[in-house]
């Protein structure tokens, strides 16, 4: 079957969640026809709704389905521009993020950029990809009056640095602008409460926990106003139109659930095999650099995402050689028409372009055990020299 070290980019379905939507799949009836078929279709959403927002610190009411953490990025971004510009034209022009964000945050303001008069105001990070909260409490006293909101991942899904939202979220709060944070790579890897993150919004998504590609949430503070981005209809607080889906919600519902639940167990046991891979590194090849490596693991750093840059080597080619031995990992860098492209990430973390172009990902999951670290160990020394030796494509 091979080794599978790719969990951030998506992790298996665990069989209650596979049980649980196959049973739902049958659930007949639209929730929101007034029958009793659509009112048991609805009541199984409703029952999703109030799961995760038990599992996250949150109101029911404040849970947004969404079909994953691109539509739910895109919702809080363009949702919360709107809303603070509503009635008085790009008064507030400016989104502050990070270079460091996944594509989903990115290419949403770069959208508002080209279509609705927006300026990004993108923060600087240091070498471990922290923000500085000086230099964003700075800005916000020059600016907050133009400011229509800040988008700030909670842990980054390259390198699984976490950013201090709650306090983000309490800078932000005295100049009353709202925070959006996606939180698809933190949910199940560290402790997510919504309620004491002080966000106006977060994002998350099923197929990072074990649940269902598609489907994801936005959750969206009570005394937040965000404006739709699809027009239809009036479900969802009147903030995502679309017919619920019953057996998708509740399988992502059982995903947070039981992600949320095995946390304290999962991070002991992905805690061990991150030190495996960290010292099997070292060892196999100690020119290898950790990334944020400096970082405390759990508090600083989620334990289940490991990033090396491999000095000399394109990360594009290492990735092909141990996939040919049956190792899936990952690498930052999209890889077009075989050139390779350096990780947007670690270079706006202050990593050289070559180095940004060496990066490999190593991340773990509910299925990960200290085998699949062995077998990534086994190969990794050879395809190491037979990368370098490959040399780079750009
Ligand atoms: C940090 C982060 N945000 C957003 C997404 C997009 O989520 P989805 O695949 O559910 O659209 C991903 C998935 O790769 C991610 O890692």
């Amino acid at each position: 079957m091979g080794t599978y070290l790719d969990h951030a980019a998506t992790t298996p379905l665990r069989p209650s969640v596979v049980a649980l939507m196959t049973q739902s799949l049958l659930t007949q009836g639209n929730a929101s026809s007034v029958h009793s078929f659509g009112q048991r279709a609805r009541q199984v959403v409703e029952q999703a709704r109030e799961d995760i927002a038990a599992s996250l610190t949150a109101d029911r009411n404040e849970v947004i389905f969404t079909s994953g953490g691109t539509e739910a990025d895109n919702l809080a971004i363009q949702g919360l521009y709107s809303s603070r510009n509503r009635g008085d034209e790009f008064k507030r022009p400016i989104v502050i993020s990070a270079a460091t964000e996944h594509h989903a945050v990115l290419e949403p303001i770069e959208w508002l950029v080209a279509n609705r008069g927006a300026q990004v105001h993108l923060l600087q990070t240091d070498i471990n990809g922290h923000i500085s909260l000086t230099e964003l409490e700075q800005f916000l006293a020059q600016n907050a009056a133009e400011v229509a909101l800040i988008s700030l991942m909670w842990v980054n899904n390259e390198t699984g640095v976490i950013q201090d939202i709650p306090a983000i979220s309490r800078l932000a709060e005295r100049f009353d602008v709202p925070v959006h944070s996606d939180a698809v790579a933190a949910l199940g890897h560290m402790p997510v409460d919504f309620a004491a993150s002080g966000l106006a919004a977060m994002s998350i998504t099923g197929h990072k926990i074990g649940g269902p590609v598609g489907q994801g949430a936005l959750l969206v503070s009570r005394k937040t106003k965000l404006d739709p981005i699809f027009h239809g209809g009036g479900h969802e607080r009147g903030m995502r139109p679309g017919t619920l889906d019953p057996a998708g919600s509740s399988a992502l519902a059982l995903a947070v659930k039981s992600a949320v639940a095995d946390l304290p167990a999962e991070v002991g046991a992905w805690l061990e095999l991150n030190r495996r891979v960290v010292e099997g590194v070292a060892s196999a090849v100690p020119e290898a650099i950790l990334v944020a490596g400096e970082l405390e693991v759990v508090s600083e750093r989620v334990p289940n995402i490991v990033d090396f840059i491999f000095p000399g080597c394109s990360g594009d080619s290492l990735l092909f050689l141990l996939d040919a031995c049956g190792v899936a990992v990952s690498n930052g860098s999209a890889c077009t028409a075989g050139v390779t492209s350096a990780s947007h990430v670690l270079l706006a973390m202050g990593y050289s372009q070559r180095d940004a172009s060496s990066c490999v990902r190593v991340s773990l999951g509910h299925t990960s055990t200290e085998s699949d670290i062995d077998a990534f160990l086994q190969y990794l020394p050879e395809a190491y020299e037979r990368a370098k030796a490959a040399g780079f494509t750009s």
